[in-house]
């Protein structure tokens, strides 16, 4: 069977429970860097303490520091107590650290991978892991093409033909800065790996709020019938933190919002809330569906770009009652910095089902709170009955996606009484109040997945692909401009007023999150 053939159904098996995981072997490189103690390790403690990770595991960090063993798993011991979802006990915490193992090789050094082979092989004899290689290239991406090729060299990636072993590699975001570089990459990343060994996280689609957009759109009747430009007025995507960029100065410079966020994160939640039903549950058949729908995103005309879309960057001022600094105040900003912190933009979708139907889309950075909503508003029925003045808010549903996941529905009720008085009210549903369990973090289950060889809630090539295509343009035209005035927003305010008037002007306003 080839790795194609072994691949799962999808998000569940046939009985719709969990299924067992395979042995292997977990490197990841970059293991000092904040993602290996802050989330990825914490996640695997979690899997493991939820019965999901396999019984014939390790985990292998690999980094330049000289270490040994033990410190490495005294330091993680550390983040696993801080960052863990679920409390932590000693005993288990000990079960899981001896999981854990320390590789020192610099990530182009051809003697670290030579010596590396026989250390996996050696772990595998010991611990039952079968040979199968999960990397998790955890790395700046200038390193990813550069690792799978030495891993490659030394015999660490397998045939994707090979029946008996399974390799396979993990990359974060970006995938590229831009068209061409993605391009780029993906020719690099195939002369070594075929596509399905490549799994291309975008954590946004671990997130259980993201995976229940599926079973919400396509296991409910009453909603899919509505899902179209014959009822939805217009869609609402906000993704707003009121952190700014921490300290991670170089790479906002290098990279700036959109590409850190809107080119991937809000264009996945895009896909899965306006595709079309796939076919069945398996992985090719919803990536599919998600490129057609990226793929159908209309591209701006050169004249468009200042019209549709908006940037912004952020000054001073008060988040959650705090002062903060602008971002060109920030450390290893340029003072005169042109990079973008906010973004809002106004798309439209090509096809039979969101013709005419405007989704606007926005993100930032030091906005008042952190959120992520969706919110599909629907047009109004004819004022008629109830003349339309009288009930302001047009019925929606919100996908909460974070904090507070759940669902609501907004609609118009009476107030009790003998006025003919419409007030809107809301259903809603929340997970932690329903399932009564704290909703697993996103590496868990992307970090389980790729175990199991199920690449669903991975990006495929092709949707990174024409999000570029949409997105390259725009960050080109803004690279020529400079910031005015009008541009800067305070932080803790909802970005500049360009955003603000980007609905006005189309006689709407953006949902209060
Ligand atoms: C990361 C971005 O991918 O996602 C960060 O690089 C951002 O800038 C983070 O803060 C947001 O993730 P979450 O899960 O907190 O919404």
């Amino acid at each position: 069977m080839s790795e194609k053939e072994k691949l799962p159904e999808g998000l569940f098996n046939e009985s719709g429970n969990e299924k067992t995981p395979n042995p292997c072997i977990l490197v990841i490189f970059g293991a000092s860097g904040d993602l290996t103690g802050k989330k990825l390790i914490p996640a695997l403690y979690n899997l493991m303490d939820d019965g999901l990770l396999p019984a014939n595991f390790v985990c292998v960090g690999f980094a330049r520091r000289e270490k040994t063993h033990e410190e490495f798993r005294a330091e993680m011991t550390e983040h696993i107590k801080k960052y863990s979802r679920t409390k932590t006990e000693a005993k288990e915490l000990e079960a899981f650290t001896e999981k854990l193992f320390y590789f020192a090789s610099n990530f182009d050094d051809d003697n670290g991978y030579k010596n590396l082979a026989p250390f996996l092989e050696d772990l595998d004899k010991k611990y039952g892991t079968m040979g199968n290689r999960v990397y998790y290239l955890s790395v700046q991406p200038t390193y990813f093409s550069p690792i799978t090729e030495k891993l490659q060299q030394n015999g660490l990636i397998y045939d994707d033909h090979d029946d008996s072993r399974f390799s396979r590699v993990i990359i974060e975001k970006p995938f590229g800065r831009d068209l061409n570089s993605a391009l780029d990459l993906q020719s690099e990343m195939t002369k070594n790996l075929a596509e399905n060994q490549i799994y291309r996280i975008d954590h946004y689609l671990g997130k259980e709020t993201v995976q229940n957009l599926l079973v919400f759109r396509f296991s409910n009747a009453i909603f899919e019938g509505l899902w179209n430009n014959r009822y939805v007025d217009n869609i609402q995507i906000t993704v707003g933190e009121s952190i700014g960029i921490e300290s991670r100065g170089d790479f906002y410079e290098s990279a700036g919002l959109v590409r850190d966020i809107i080119q991937n994160h809000l264009m996945q939640v895009l896909s899965l809330v306006t595709m079309e039903p796939p076919s069945s549950l398996s992985a090719d058949s919803i990536r599919e569906e998600k490129v057609k729908l990226v793929s159908a995103i209309r591209h701006y005309k050169e004249n468009e770009i200042d019209q549709f879309a908006i940037r912004g960057q952020y000054k001073e001022g008060f988040v959650d009652g705090e002062a903060v600094k602008a971002y060109r105040q920030e450390e290893k900003v340029n003072p005169e910095s042109n990079v973008e912190t906010f973004a809002a933009m106004r798309l439209s979708i090509d096809n039979w089902r969101w013709a005419g139907v405007p989704i606007y889309i926005r993100a930032g950075k030091r906005l008042p709170k952190r959120t992520t909503e969706i919110c599909v508003m629907f047009k109004r029925p004819p004022g008629i009955l109830f003349n339309k003045d009288e009930f302001n808010a047009p019925n929606c549903f919100i996908f909460r996606i974070q904090p507070n996941e759940g669902i609501s529905i907004a609609c118009n009720s009476k107030v009790p009484g003998t006025a003919n008085i419409i007030q809107p009210v809301t259903m809603d549903f929340q997970y932690d109040n329903f399932f009564g369990k704290s909703v697993p973090e996103a590496y868990e289950r992307l970090i389980h997945d790729c175990i199991m060889g199920d690449n669903t809630l991975f990006a495929h090539v092709d949707e990174s692909i024409y999000s570029w295509k949409f997105i390259t343009p725009i960050i080109e035209r803004w690279q020529e401009k400079t910031f005015q005035e009008e541009d800067f927003y305070n932080a803790g305010s909802w970005g500049p007023i360009a955003s603000e008037m980007l609905l006005r002007n189309e006689g709407r306003k953006w949902k209060m999150v």
